[in-house]
């Protein structure tokens, strides 16, 4: 495909990308190549937590590149042990490994549920994971994850990963035999549509590990890093996992992502894990940098007070529509009562001048992840965008 002067096919066609190509950004806005602006309610797939090249992010990422780009995993460095110390002062759990994407974390979170298994539970391997889940793209996280058509495509899969229910405590309990090492779970599957594990079934996960001796892991990819409004997704339900990962709003819009794990599941022995980037200081200090802005309880209060506003342009479309609302912070879905997300994405996208970005999650749920920080008036225009583009599709 050519888009103006740009030839497309150079790069694998992996994805149905819109006829327009992207060149800037800014907060909440997305600038393509005929400099057409677009409030971006996607944010690299709930990734920019600050938005758009964040003086945070950029200065991090001059000051650090100018002093320390990557020195060897094999050498400690001053951001990695900085970042590492701040990500478990913050959680409450006791080591970090870094890498760079989500998926790597998890293969991560996997490999250490493994190694405990042969440490404590007589070789024990198998990861119960849930329907509609999603950890990744790597072959291992696409046999965890339960996303429909991925279980017949790139075969043999990796085995290891039965699949339960979410909110639905008999179907774990039900998967639990001998080989069982560890439950993995997303606390708001976010992939799925925004479809949230509820406090009760997360506290009685909990429980149940702890009977059957056995790892709670979550993943925080998405959740984690304020997006629901906490700084971590766990803190709602008032529990903590044995292994935690983090990615997306972690970096910033950078490769950064990080496993995370208590003294109990910590296992890892000299030579398990690693990688050519994993804890370089270039995406360290990045972290920390937006650690500085997130984790602050006034940004975090922030956050709710937008998600509260952003909930109610919702819940009125959802009313006028007869669709509903399923919200976690600022990772919310509009489901409509009808499957035309699809078309509601593309008509916001080309409105003129200003263009409004949205997520379809499924064939009738519109996804909404902005920046943590979008201002009180971006929620209005895109609430006045989305009413539009909805109006032509009901
Ligand atoms: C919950 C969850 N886990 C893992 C991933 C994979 O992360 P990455 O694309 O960085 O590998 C995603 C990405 O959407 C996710 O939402």
């Amino acid at each position: 495909m050519k888009i103006d002067q740009y030839e497309t096919t150079a790069l694998m066609n992996t994805a149905a990308r819109p006829a327009q190509v992207f060149v800037a950004g800014r907060g909440s806005w997305l600038i393509d190549h005929r400099g057409k602006r677009h409030l971006d309610f996607v944010q690299g797939w709930a990734v920019n937590a600050l938005g758009h090249c964040p003086p945070q992010i950029t200065r991090a990422l001059a000051v650090q590149s100018a002093r320390l780009i990557n020195p060897s995993p094999g050498y400690f460095n001053d951001a990695a042990l900085a970042l590492a110390d701040r990500l478990v002062r913050l959680s409450g759990l006791s080591s970090v490994f870094l890498a760079s994407s989500g998926a790597e974390a998890n293969e991560g979170a996997i490999k250490l549920a493994r190694r405990w298994g042969g440490r404590h539970r007589d070789g024990a391997y198998e990861v119960i994971t849930f329907a509609d889940a999603f950890h990744g793209r790597t072959l291992a996280m696409m046999s965890a994850s339960g996303k429909a058509g991925w279980d017949t495509i790139f075969e043999p899969k990796v085995p290891g990963f039965p699949k339960a229910r979410l909110n639905d405590l008999e179907s774990v309990r039900a998967l639990i035999g001998p080989r069982t090492v560890a439950v993995m779970l997303e606390p708001v599957q976010g992939e799925a549509g925004v479809v949230p594990a509820s406090a009760e079934f997360l506290q009685q996960l909990r429980a149940l590990c702890d009977a059957h001796d056995l790892l709670l892991i979550f993943d925080e990819v998405q959740t984690g890093i304020g997006r629901t409004g906490t700084l971590f997704a766990f803190e709602a339900a008032s529990i903590r996992p044995d292994v935690l990962t983090l990615g997306k709003g972690l970096g910033g819009g950078a490769p950064l992502s990080a496993v995370l794990a208590n003294e109990r599941a910590d296992c890892f022995e000299r030579g398990d894990q690693g990688g050519t980037y994993c804890g370089n200081p270039l995406m360290a200090a990045v972290g920390s940098a937006v650690l500085d802005t997130v984790a602050e309880p006034a940004f975090l209060a922030a956050v709710r007070e937008r998600a509260a506003q952003m909930q109610a342009v919702l819940d009125r479309h959802a009313q006028r529509l007869g669709g509903s609302v399923r919200a976690a912070g600022l990772l919310q879905a509009l489901v409509l009562p009808m499957p035309v997300a699809n078309p509601v994405v593309d008509t916001a996208r080309l409105f003129a001048p200003d263009g409004l970005l949205l997520n379809a999650a499924r064939p009738n749920v519109l996804r909404l992840m902005p920046a943590l920080n979008v201002t009180e008036q971006e929620i209005a225009q895109m609430d006045a965008l989305l009413g539009q583009a909805l109006e032509e599709h009901s």
